[in-house]
Formats: C-alpha cells, sequence, structure tokens
C-alpha cells in the first residue's frame, strides 16, 4: 500500500507517475482519505509529508488522485505549484466547505465556482499588482453543471477566496452587492496557479455554513451533501 519514499518536492513525497494526472484537492487530508477509501479502488498512498495524505486510484476504471491542500490561499499555493511543475498534473479540483452569502444559497447546496475573487494579496504578486481575473476551466465547469443538471441546490457563479476566517470587516455586504455566491479560502490561488501553468482547475463547494443567518450544517447533512460533491467533482475529472 504504502510506496518507498522518494523525496521530489520539499511537501510531496512521491515518485513522478505515483500520482494521475487529475486530482481531487479537499482542504482536509483525512477528507482525502475518506474519499481514497469511499470511493477509489486500489488505492496506494503517495504522500504522508505533513501528514497531507495523498492518494491513487480508479474511479469507474479510470485513474485519479486525491490529495490535502491545508487551508489557505498560501498552503494551496504550495501543492498546487508541486503538483503542476513536478507531477504534470493536468486537471486539479478542488473540494469542500464554503460560507453562503446570498439568500438562494442554503445550507448543503453546491456551488460550481465560475470566478474567485479574493482580498488576498497573492493574486496580485502573481501579476506584478495587476487584478488578473482567476476562472475555472469551461470544459470541466461544463462536466460538472451537466453531473449535477437538474439539481436546483446546484448554482453557478463567482465566489471569493478569503484570507481571514474571521473576519470582522463589512465585505460580506460587498460580495453580496455583486452577486458573490459564497466565501472560502482556497480557489482564488488554485485557479491563478492553473492559468499561469496552463492547466485546468475547478472548485467544487458545499455550503457548511452562512454568512448572514448563522445557520451551519447539522452533522446528519454532513455525509449526504458532501456525498453529491465529491460525485458531481469525480464525474467532472473524468468527463470534463
Ligand atoms: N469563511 C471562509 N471559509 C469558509 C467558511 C467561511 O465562513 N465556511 C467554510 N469555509
Amino acid at each position: 500500500m504504502w510506496l518507498a519514499p522518494f523525496m521530489s518536492t520539499p511537501h510531496i513525497s512521491a515518485k513522478k507517475g505515483d500520482i494521475a494526472d487529475r486530482i481531487l484537492l479537499p482542504g482536509d487530508p483525512l477528507r482525502a482519505k475518506w474519499i481514497a477509501e469511499n470511493y477509489l479502488e486500489d488505492v496506494t498512498q503517495f504522500n504522508a509529508v505533513r501528514n497531507m495524505f495523498g492518494f491513487t486510484g480508479t474511479y469507474k476504471g479510470q485513474r485519479v488522485s486525491v490529495m490535502g491542500t491545508g487551508m489557505g490561499l498560501p498552503s494551496i499555493s504550495i501543492y498546487a505549484t508541486e503538483l503542476f511543475n513536478e507531477y504534470d498534473v493536468q486537471v486539479a479540483i478542488r473540494i469542500g466547505t464554503c460560507g453562503g452569502l446570498l439568500e438562494k444559497t442554503k445550507i448543503g447546496d453546491v456551488i460550481l465556482a465560475m470566478t474567485a475573487s479574493t482580498d488576498s494579496n497573492i493574486n496580485r504578486r502573481f501579476t506584478n499588482n495587476l487584478d488578473f481575473a482567476p476562472h475555472a476551466d469551461f470544459q470541466l465547469l461544463l462536466a460538472a453543471y451537466e453531473a449535477s443538471k437538474g439539481n436546483p441546490n446546484v448554482h453557478i457563479g463567482g465566489i471569493a477566496s478569503m484570507d481571514y476566517f474571521y473576519d470582522e470587516t463589512d465585505s460580506a455586504q460587498k460580495l453580496i452587492q455583486h452577486g458573490v455566491l459564497g466565501v472560502e479560502m482556497e480557489a482564488n490561488a488554485l485557479y491563478s496557479i492553473a492559468a499561469r501553468k496552463q492547466r485546468r482547475a475547478l472548485a467544487v463547494l458545499t455550503v457548511s455554513d452562512h454568512i448572514i443567518t448563522h445557520e451551519s450544517m447539522p452533522s446528519e447533512q454532513r455525509e449526504k451533501s458532501l456525498n453529491a460533491m465529491v460525485e458531481i467533482a469525480l464525474t467532472a475529472a473524468l468527463n470534463g
């Protein structure tokens, strides 16, 4: 199961070829393990550095990997850069939770992030102070849309990747004025780095809490909602 350690990047201990060219990226490494155990067959673990577990297996006969990224734009930036540069990953789909902003983005709903704004300076560092507008890959977005077609609880639109989870400013109101669907902490950096490396990316998110109403997802709803997100993401990874 565990492959011989081979330190090829500072944060990923895997040989080239251990990682599929399509990968799902949850923030939580234990969610990566859960997905590998519940959705993939013929699984091998390729990473445990910093307990950022990564696995490769097959889904419906096709090779796919899943690995945690940690929280926040800097953390996902490290893993995305190494996966694209050193492991030739072509398709990266972030899966995770987000805070809903609008009335229609209810707890348990899924958001396909067409674009990701940010308050993080990392976006400007990529482009020497220009406000680049990172967006999802259209083929992946279309495949995710088709995988979720007819489900009124799936929304497509912009999200925002924020630096500080416990934000005390009125930025949520500004985002709402612009029709932003939800907030999380990673997609903007993934989309920017994918664009820079000419790779393809998407974020599929479950609304776990609501920024305005302060509702949060009851534990009995968690598994069902996470399943919908994982199935959409795996289908998009293989078809998109
Ligand atoms: N803010 C940022 N990221 C999140 C949130 C939130 O409220 N909920 C889940 N991920």
